[in-house]
């Protein structure tokens, strides 16, 4: 199994280039079962992830041809196959995001129920009341989501609560409805929006994306379409992350400040100088790293996926920093990683009590879930010392080349297989 040796103690220096962004990737490729004709999308981030995406699309029938500049193209134009079986969704619980497109398209869908994860219990309870609102049948049989309607009705949707991949898959099932659908608590998150703006490009009517009040009037079919996915805003915060930590000074190239603004916000507070323009991000770290407390909660507060990595940073940073975490349940599994390089970190509830200390030194550490091995790649560029990752496959799932990009901002990092 493939690891990463790193030998912390360098300032991150110099510019790298932002990838596209996973989590808007994963619903976009799905956004191409409701059209019969090609969806071409730019910009997409080379990930584990996105390859079992394409994966799961290509089994059901879908034509999917990769070109060599980040770019795909799917047409749905017969599917034979609309089954997301257990194999695929075990691995990556996004694959749900089939399960709105197939039943409005083809009026059938099978698809895994995804079970706990690392992260927390996850249930797609929301997804499923929503589709049953709009006049799907739904069984769960045999560990499967069964769904069946003739044609989806348009409906008035009010989520229990504010779900990503809950608000996507009802905005692209209510496209092909009939009638007007509107989803109330909406997530306002900028990947919600980008594919809104897909399923537009695509001849959708979708408004209202980014508030939490999203309108769809059903077409009856989409047509083809170009689309470039929007910059990956976790990437881009967990390099200013790394720089900040590690007293460095780097610019970002593809991506924008303005869908990052809580991050940038604490990153200010920790002492961090930053400056952007319409596609970049620098940030320039001089005096001292400063102990900044966050509350994870839907965006546009501070996001769950950067939670891990401001408690690596919070790690070495001066003073006591409170870290809670109110989306996932389970979402702390780095903390007993973090102590094993000698971070000093309590844990009350869902809150995390992180006492920065001198310096961490390099030691074994596991990777358990995506977020949690970049929070170990932070305190691996930040410790005296080797720290070796393992189960670096998490990292693969939402970092494209990331030892080619931190070798390229002067990090010692290698992976050895
Ligand atoms: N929830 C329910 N019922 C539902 C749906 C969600 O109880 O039907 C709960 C979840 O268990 C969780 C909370 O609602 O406690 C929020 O979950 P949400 O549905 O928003 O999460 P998601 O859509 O499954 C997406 C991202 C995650 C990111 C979260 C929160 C994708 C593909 N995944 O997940 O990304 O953490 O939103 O922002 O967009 C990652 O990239 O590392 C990652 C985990």
């Amino acid at each position: 199994m493939d690891k990463l040796i790193i030998e912390g103690g360098v300032p991150l220096a110099g510019e790298v280039r932002i990838s596209g962004a996973k989590n808007a990737t994963l619903p976009i490729l799905c956004a191409a079962i409701l059209s019969g004709e090609p969806l071409r999308v730019a910009n997409v981030p080379h990930l584990r992830d996105v390859t079992t995406m394409l994966e799961l699309l290509a089994q059901m029938g879908i034509g999917v041809s990769v070109d060599d500049k980040l770019g795909v193209e799917l047409t749905a134009a017969a599917l034979n196959n609309p089954v997301a079986p257990y194999d695929l969704v075990k691995t990556m619980r996004a694959s749900v995001l089939v399960l709105g497109p197939l039943v409005a398209r083809f009026g059938e869908a099978r698809v895994s129920l995804p079970g706990g994860c690392a992260i927390g219990l996850r249930p797609v309870d929301q997804h499923l009341k929503a589709l049953q609102a709009m006049g799907a049948t739904i069984d769960i049989e045999h560990g499967y989501m069964r769904a069946h309607a003739k044609r989806l009705k348009g409906a008035r949707i009010i989520m229990d609560l504010v779900t990503v991949t809950g608000t996507e898959n009802i905005m692209m099932a209510a496209t092909l409805a009939d009638g007007e659908t509107t989803i109330e608590n909406a997530a306002r998150e900028p990947e919600v929006v980008d594919l809104a703006n897909c399923l537009n490009a695509m001849g959708a009517q979708v408004s209202g994306a980014g508030t939490d009040t999203v309108r769809v009037i059903g077409v009856p079919r989409l047509k083809a379409a170009n689309y470039r996915v929007m910059p990956d805003r976790i990437e881009t915060a967990t390099f200013l992350a790394a720089a900040a930590a590690t007293g460095g000074e780097i610019r970002l190239l593809d991506t924008s400040a303005g869908i990052l603004e809580a991050v940038i916000e604490k990153l200010r507070d920790a002492g961090a100088r930053i400056e952007s323009g319409t596609d970049w991000i620098s940030l320039s770290m001089s005096g001292v790293l400063r102990a900044v407390s966050v509350r994870t909660a839907p965006y546009p507060a501070f996001p769950t996926d950067m939670q891990a990595q401001f408690m690596a940073l919070n790690s070495v940073a001066r003073g006591t920093a409170l870290i809670t975490e109110t989306i996932f349940e389970n979402r702390f599994m780095h903390v007993q990683e973090l102590r094993r390089l000698g971070a000093q970190i309590e844990v009350e509830g869902n809150t995390a009590v992180v006492t920065g200390v001198d310096h961490l030194d390099g030691a074994t550490v596991m990777a358990t879930d995506l977020r949690a091995s970049a929070s170990l790649v932070l305190a691996g560029l930040i410790a005296r010392g080797e720290t070796a990752i393992d189960r670096v496959y998490h990292l693969d799932r939402g970092y494209e080349a990331i030892e080619e990009k931190l070798s390229k901002l002067g990090a010692r990092i290698r992976r050895v297989h």
